[in-house]
């Protein structure tokens, strides 16, 4: 099947090429006269990259490459530091290009320093995790976990371009394929019917990563992204509905501290935000038993009873789309049609909570997201764990204490 390219019309539009085998076609992803590259690499994947810096060598560009931690590990500051370093040492300037070639970690990294250095480099992006080809690579969000939570330090830095390969999706383990699925079916919910059909015409299949149902879902769920992203790039309006399921998602990461896989989260965040959406008398109850249904297809939890809700609350409270005191939540009248709402009651979210906490097996889900593969660290940064704030029920405007940015 030939690539598809789908264009993010920002200021300077940009591609996002999806397809199999897309290595061959690096070098034409490249921003005209570029001579010098860095990849920032995630270990985990390097098995394509020799081949590629040969053949990058052979037709004259300065490769430099860094490995950076595997996963959440590489959004440090050390880690970012490291990297200034050696652009500084290869004497990196404004025409040169930075490269990121892992997951979502990988990529928000990669971009944070191109960001940063010299105030913006251009940054292609070449995700290898589902979540990272459907999200996290496209829309420009960058950034680094610090002890004042995840996400908290970043900048907006669009890509020069982004090279989806589906061919890195066979070494992906299923759990994290399952886990990109959720922004998959998120996006049909918030924007796109289509991609629900796709996804029910075979729930098992579409978790092949050969599959051309995964190469149809990663198109179109690219296409809502970009037609998003385009509209709103510094998130200040719409793109808040890309943040569908994400309320309660991030209070389930923070309150399991992050154990959880991001997708696993957001598919219990988005039953939740259903009941919500019930309850409020904006969405017919069918669409809730969707919601179940086709979450629950793939493969991905759709109850969580962590007996927790003065824990959840208040994480639900210090959400970032919040806007001083108002609190806001993305809710779905039906599908294509979210809405914002402010200051949902308190009661009303319990009740939601005790809906998604009501299924039976919904004890805390038992997922494992420490990393299959365990490679030394070079940085010595431990694993990004935020600090457990045994306090979590303080002011809304209060110490963040280890909270979670978008
Ligand atoms: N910038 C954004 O808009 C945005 C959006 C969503 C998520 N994110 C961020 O993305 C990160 C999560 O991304 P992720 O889920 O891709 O996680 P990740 O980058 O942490 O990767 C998950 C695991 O998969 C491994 N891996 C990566 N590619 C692989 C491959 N092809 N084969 C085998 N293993 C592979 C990694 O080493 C890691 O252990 C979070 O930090 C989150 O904050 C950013």
């Amino acid at each position: 099947m030939s690539p598809s390219q789908i264009t993010v019309e920002t200021d300077r539009p940009y591609q996002v090429v999806v397809g199999r085998g897309l290595l061959g076609e690096f070098q034409a992803s490249m921003p005209p006269d570029t001579k010098r590259l860095m990849i920032l690499f995630d270990p985990v994947v390097a098995g394509p990259i020799p081949a590629l810096v040969d053949e990058l060598r052979r037709d004259g560009f300065e490769v430099h490459l860094l490995a950076v931690p595997s996963g959440e590990d590489a959004k440090n500051v050390a880690v970012a530091a490291a990297a200034w370093q050696r652009l500084g040492e290869a004497s990196f300037t404004r025409a040169d290009v930075i490269v990121g070639v892992g997951g979502g970690s990988t990529t928000d990294l990669a971009g944070f320093v191109a960001a940063t250095w010299l105030r913006g480099v251009p940054v292609v992006q070449v995700p290898t995790t589902l979540l990272a080809m459907v999200d996290a690579a496209i829309g420009g969000k960058t950034g680094i976990n610090t002890d004042e939570g995840k996400n908290m330090v970043g900048a907006f830095h669009q890509p020069a371009a982004v090279l989806s390969d589906q061919q890195f999706l066979d070494t992906l383990p299923t759990a994290e394929i399952v886990s990109g699925m959720a922004e998959i079916i998120k996006a049909g919910l918030v924007a796109d019917p289509g991609i629900l059909d796709v996804v029910w015409s075979g729930p098992q299949e579409t978790l092949s990563p050969a599959s051309p149902l995964l190469t149809e879902l990663i198109r179109r769920a690219v296409a809502v992204k970009a037609e998003v992203v385009a509209e709103d790039p510094a998130e200040s309006g719409r793109r808040t509905i890309l943040n569908y399921g994400h309320t309660f998602g991030h209070a389930i990461e923070q309150v399991e501290r992050f154990s959880w896989r991001h997708g696993e989260a957001v598919a219990v965040g988005m039953v939740f935000a259903a009941e919500v959406s019930v309850r409020a008398g904006l969405m017919d109850p069918s669409l809730l038993g969707l919601h179940r249904e086709l979450l629950a297809a793939v493969g991905l939890p759709i109850a969580y009873n962590s007996g927790r809700w003065e824990r959840l609350w208040p994480a639900m409270r210090r959400d970032k789309k919040n806007q001083g005191k108002t609190r806001r939540m993305v809710l779905l009248q039906d599908v294509g049609k979210p809405v914002v709402v402010r200051d949902i009651p308190e009661s009303l979210l319990a009740e939601a909570y005790q809906a998604v906490s009501a299924v039976p097996g919904a004890a805390p889900y038992p997922v494992k997201t420490a990393p299959d593969y365990s490679l030394e660290n070079p940085y010595g940064t431990p694993t990004y764990v935020p600090p457990l704030d045994d306090d979590l029920d303080g002011d809304i405007g209060g110490d963040p204490g280890g909270g979670v940015a978008t």
